[in-house]
């Protein structure tokens, strides 16, 4: 595969070159890009003598080579001849360059001009990581289909404690493998999968809901995309953008997704349950908003239909994954809930711990099996976790086919 590889002005610059070893050892071609800033950090000639290619350091002709074809036009034709385009370390300030759309060297040209897969690995500052901006300018990007690989938390350069580091090169290199579907391995199958919240209304302005963004069931959708299977999104009201290539159903609540999910059961040969659906709803919604008087309001509830419990029933023999979203005895509660709702897989996430979980773009969880086997992974961010998780689906799927 041929990767451009975008090197960003920060300490971490060093561990670039481990980087390019790590991708060329798995097969990659690597050219490199050196921001301006990352040229005060590594010389040039440590990454063309790894590469054996000229690197490219800016948008003009050098002056040691005024006939070489940096000029204008290299950036687009480096964007066309690259499948993958992966920035590291990415730098708070290449974040915001790419999230703004800012075009003002070789780097942040290119990522206007490409195409293609952008993994950007993040390496910075604890407090610029946690910035706002630059949570708002991930998100962006997110949004916009790049990749995001989070930093690891340990000591900094700078001498604080925290996140920021630059991730492990060969992680970063294990991760290009995972997501550029050398694995084809859901080919032929629909994945069914449920994501986000659902509303249940009280009243024609009110309802109760749970802090579920969707990123998780949206993460998973892609990745089974992106790994070949036609894949039929069931979302709950979200802000996110849906995932390219997949067909998606908007729905508000659990009755609805209910029918959402009953309907397209019978296509599917996988489902995924990341929804997380309202476990009661107000049967009898007054027509007129609820008036506010100085007395207790009490709400009556019914219980939602619980759809994966009616799924597991009439499972056959597709592969039923539910979520357990737990706040204690995560292990005990995961495998009741294989048990009783008939799942093949469950991926149980406790989800009382800060910055994991709900609306956070990471999460940490244990996938268990029917069979015992159980898998933890993170915490990383859901685009990892939803491969992880995948890697587990396809090859149980595999086992019980043969
Ligand atoms: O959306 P994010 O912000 O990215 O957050 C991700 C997540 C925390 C929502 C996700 O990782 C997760 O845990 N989803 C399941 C949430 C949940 O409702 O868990 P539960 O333990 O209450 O439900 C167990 C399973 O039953 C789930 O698969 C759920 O989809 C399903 N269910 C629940 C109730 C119901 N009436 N019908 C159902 O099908």
């Amino acid at each position: 595969m041929h990767v451009v590889l975008g090197v960003g002005g920060g300490i971490a610059a060093y561990k670039a070159a481990e980087l390019v070893r790590a991708l060329q050892t798995r097969g990659h071609q690597v050219q490199v890009v050196m921001t301006q800033a990352a040229q005060e950090f590594v010389r040039p000639l440590t990454f063309s003598a790894l590469t054996g290619q000229r690197v490219i350091t800016g948008l003009w002709p050098q002056d040691s080579d005024p006939g070489e074809l940096s000029s204008a036009v290299e950036h687009i034709a480096v964007a066309q001849q690259s499948e993958v385009l992966i920035v590291a370390p990415a730098t708070a300030d290449l974040v915001a360059k790419f999230a703004t759309g800012l075009a003002d060297d070789f780097l942040s040209t290119l990522y206007l001009a490409f195409t293609g897969t952008t993994i950007l690995a993040a390496a910075m500052n604890t407090a610029m990581w946690q910035h706002p901006a630059t949570r708002q300018n991930l998100d962006t990007l997110r949004t916009r289909g790049c990749l995001i690989v989070e930093p690891d938390e340990g000591w900094l350069a700078c001498g604080t404690l925290g996140a920021g580091r630059l991730p492990d090169p060969v992680r970063i290199a294990e991760y290009l493998d995972s997501v550029t579907h050398h694995k084809r391995d859901l080919e032929g199958e629909v994945v069914l999968v449920t994501a986000g919240p659902t509303q249940e209304p009280i009243d024609p302005v009110r309802y109760i809901s749970n802090r579920s963004s969707g990123k998780m069931g949206y993460a998973i959708a892609e990745a089974a995309a992106h790994r070949g299977a036609r894949v039929i999104l069931v979302s709950g009201p979200v802000k996110i953008a849906p995932p390219h290539s997949v067909e998606t159903i908007q729905v508000r609540t659990a009755h609805e997704m209910r029918t959402a999910v009953m309907e397209h059961l019978a296509e599917a040969t996988i489902i995924i349950k990341a929804a997380a659906v309202a476990d009661y709803f107000v049967s009898e919604i007054p027509k007129q908003k609820l008036k506010k008087t100085a007395t207790r309001l009490s709400l009556e509830l019914d219980p939602t239909p619980d759809i994966l419990a009616e799924v597991g029933q009439r499972k056959g023999d597709r592969l039923l994954i539910g979520f357990a979203a737990e706040t204690q005895n995560l292990m005990e509660e995961a495998r009741r809930k294989m048990a009783s709702k008939n799942c093949d897989m469950v991926v149980a996430n406790l989800v009382n711990q800060d910055g994991l979980g709900f609306e956070s773009d990471q999460n940490e969880v244990e996938i268990i099996t029917r069979a015992g086997q159980r898998t933890h992974v993170g915490p990383a961010d859901k685009t990892e976790i939803a491969e992880k998780i995948l890697d587990q689906v396809a090859s149980l799927h595999l086992s019980l086919r043969v």
